[in-house]
């Protein structure tokens, strides 16, 4: 396999690409943590702000490389971004222009593809660049489409690029998904903001960074009713306006965090959470014999010695997000037993397997199907990321892993996690970054 090189930032540095993570094992963690802000939520809600000419000020905004791509992604559209604190992103979008989004940038990160709906909606239209797919397998784009073609988008692939265009404007319509996909969902809300008329999502995805791209919307001007809900229902209206919105938390980030205190026997509490968005994960972590307590905005996970075993199907939300899948997997792989997995969105999700099985643990995948039996201790080696959460499950199994678990391929952690490792030292685990 070819090293990937993520960004155009991580291939001028060189070193940023070639960090890694050392983890010596055997740390139980204990202490307080911060969870940061939602990157899924950020990444949409930026691209929302290419509806309205003006100036944005976005708070609790994580400072990773995604959000970094998104910001760059903008800077092709003449908008800029800074950041007159760590957490604190300015966005001004005075001079944007139409432009394309071209396929050096979508290539890297696939949540580009929301400049399309606003693009769309701004311009009548836009030409942005096709993903293409990712470690795990090809992840399409037609639902975008055959939304954005519902509210009157002319479509065509032209040289890898979808060419969309409006030229009469966007109007309502009706989208009904067969899949519930959150990047098509957030993209046909803001396509559908200031689109002639009423349009309805069904099967909208529920997730709590769609409701909160809903809620900033509204708050830019737009009507949109069933926030929340399977529903959407938007009342186009003819502009809207500029508008400031702190991120929420980073339910995933919470979620790995709240692991890392499971896998170690550990007793953690994560603060800046919002415990509603964790319903299924902390209905998991109670399973494999762990103990939560929650008040409105902390969670404090306090773990047995080993975790039970235990079965888990990833599910569109409030079902268990396919984001923790490979964490939990980690998990898994040292409990007293034997559990499955089974991941319903991303069927092929299971590059981390082969790198848990260099550690020790015991998985056979069939299909869809991961099955784990649990072994009492994991040996600790060097082992690669694949991908974004597969690069926190390796780490996860280290601080349980024996000796030393050297990660390598960390930018693909870097991409949505604000120094993951510095977080998981503050709690007691020996973890450092290392460049080689
Ligand atoms: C978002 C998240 C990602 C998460 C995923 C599922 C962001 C930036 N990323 O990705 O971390 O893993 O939700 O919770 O928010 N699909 C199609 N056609 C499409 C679009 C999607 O068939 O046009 C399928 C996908 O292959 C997948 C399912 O729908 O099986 C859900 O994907 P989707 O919710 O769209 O994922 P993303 O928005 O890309």
């Amino acid at each position: 396999m070819k090293p990937e090189i993520e960004t155009e930032r991580d291939a001028k540095a060189g070193t940023i690409a070639m960090d890694e993570i050392w983890i010596q094992g055997g740390r139980r963690l204990q202490g307080r943590v911060a969870c940061g802000g939602s990157k899924n939520a950020t990444l949409p809600v930026l691209a929302a702000a290419m509806l309205a000419p003006g100036r944005y000020r976005f708070t609790n905004v994580p400072d990773l490389m995604d959000v970094a791509t998104m910001v760059k992604m903008l800077g092709r559209f003449g908008i800029t971004g800074e950041r007159p604190e760590k957490n604190t992103l300015l966005v001004d979008t005075l001079n944007q222009q139409n432009a394309e989004a071209p396929y050096e940038l979508v290539k890297t990160m696939r949540a580009s593809i929301y400049v399309l709906g606003p693009l769309l909606a701004r311009y009548g239209e836009a030409r942005v660049s096709l993903p293409g797919g990712c470690a795990w397998g090809p992840r399409p784009v037609d639902l975008h489409i055959k939304g954005m073609e519902a509210l009157g988008a002319e479509i065509e692939i032209d040289h890898g690029y979808i060419v969309a265009r409006a030229p009469h404007g966007l109007r309502g319509g009706t989208v009904s998904f067969d899949i519930s996909s959150v990047g098509a969902t957030g993209n046909i809300l803001m396509a559908a903001a200031t689109a002639a008329g009423r349009t309805t999502i069904e099967n909208a995805a529920c997730e709590p960074e769609i409701e909160a791209l809903a809620r900033f919307l509204g708050s830019m001007g737009a009507e949109i009713e069933g926030i929340g809900t399977p529903r959407l229902v938007v009342n186009g209206v003819r502009e809207l306006h500029p508008a400031d919105a702190p991120m929420i938390p980073d339910r995933i980030e919470a979620g790995t965090l709240l692991v890392a205190s499971a896998i170690t026997g550990g007793d953690v509490e994560v603060t800046g959470v919002d415990p509603a968005h964790l319903g299924a994960v902390i209905s998991k972590l109670e399973a494999a014999g762990s103990s939560l307590e929650t008040s409105d905005t902390t969670l404090r996970l306090r773990a047995p010695e080993r975790p039970e075993p235990i079965n888990v199907t990833t599910k569109p939300y409030p079902g268990f997000p396919t984001d923790m899948q490979a964490q939990f997997m980690a998990l898994l792989s040292v409990a007293k037993g034997a559990s499955t997995i089974v991941d319903t969105i991303y069927h092929d999700r299971f590059t981390h397997v082969a790198e848990l099985q260099r550690l020790g643990a015991d998985i056979r995948v069939e299909g869809n199907t991961a099955f784990v039996q649990g072994v009492e201790g994991l040996s600790g080696a060097p082992v690669m990321a694949t991908d974004l959460r597969a690069s926190a499950a390796l780490i996860l199994a280290g601080l349980v892993a024996g000796g030393e678990t050297r990660v390598s391929r960390v930018y693909h952690l870097d991409r949505g996690y604000e120094r993951l490792e510095a977080k998981l030292a503050s709690l007691g685990a020996s973890v450092r970054r290392v460049r080689p």
